[in-house]
């Protein structure tokens, strides 16, 4: 495991983004795990710009998504597919059909799940993963005492994930209760991971991942046993770490 500390999210976007894009360069063919939320937000503007001075490109590449809400129209301002086309995708130059995200709209969604699972699988498996944590040590929505083992399943989102998200939305009644995500184990078999905190209110979440035993009750702490996972946080987020201190 490799840990980077930083000043601030600016700098963890800017160091994130570099990484994504060295990750294009060495294999243009990359199939990237990516994720939404306001974590990996500057890093794809980073990306966007790094792609505008031409230095990469996502011709070859293909991505998936970790996860996205059961029943918001695509189109709706919180879909995480409207989130991953604002932020990245209709800015630089994936080929059509190149970028995956779990259907939030089938009409069987154990069957999306499945499937979601067999696209990854026959695209060769996820090169790179980006990851944010929650507050509650989740990752994609893989909610607390969610098992090592699942795959991609359908998720009911958590008291805290639900209180979280609610500032996207006009009141948390209006927040989705479902969600379709990547599961652990899609997760821990990416080649490599790449996993960005940013923020004071990080900081217990993170100290669980790194320092705290490996449980079902923090999914994070599972990534330890990653042989090719990259931790960059900022200072706030690495605050309680007693191994910097
Ligand atoms: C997003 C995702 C979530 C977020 C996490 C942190 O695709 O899977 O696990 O990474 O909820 O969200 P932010 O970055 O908004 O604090």
């Amino acid at each position: 495991m490799e840990l980077v500390v930083l000043e601030n999210g600016r700098e963890v976007s800017r160091y994130a983004a570099r990484i994504v894009a060295q990750q294009l360069l060495i294999n243009p063919k990359t199939v990237l795990g990516l994720a939404t939320g306001s974590t990996p937000e500057g890093m794809y503007s980073k990306l966007v710009r790094i792609f505008n001075e031409d230095l990469i490109t996502f011709e070859e590449a293909t991505s998936f998504n970790l996860d996205e809400y059961v029943g918001l129209p695509k189109d709706h301002p919180q879909s995480y597919f409207r989130f991953m086309k604002e932020n990245l995708l209709d800015h630089v130059n994936f080929k059509e059909g190149a970028n995956h995200m779990p259907n939030g709209l089938a009409e069987n969604l154990e069957e999306e799940c499945v499937n979601y699972e067999k696209m990854i699988t026959s695209h060769g498996g996820i090169d790179l993963q980006v990851l944010g944590i929650g507050r509650n040590a989740h990752i994609g929505f893989n909610e607390p005492g969610t098992e090592f083992v699942a795959e991609t399943h359908v998720v009911d989102l958590t008291e805290s994930t639900l209180d979280a998200n609610a500032r996207f939305f006009t009141s948390i009644e209006e927040v989705p209760k479902k969600a379709i995500s990547m599961g652990i184990k899609t997760i821990m078999q990416a080649r490599k991971i790449l996993l960005l905190v940013i923020g004071g209110s990080k900081a217990d979440a993170l100290v669980k991942t790194l320092e705290g035993t490996i449980t079902i009750d923090y999914p994070s702490s599972v990534l330890k046993l990653h042989p090719q996972l990259t931790v960059v946080a900022d200072k706030a987020a690495a605050a309680k770490l007693k191994k910097i201190k």
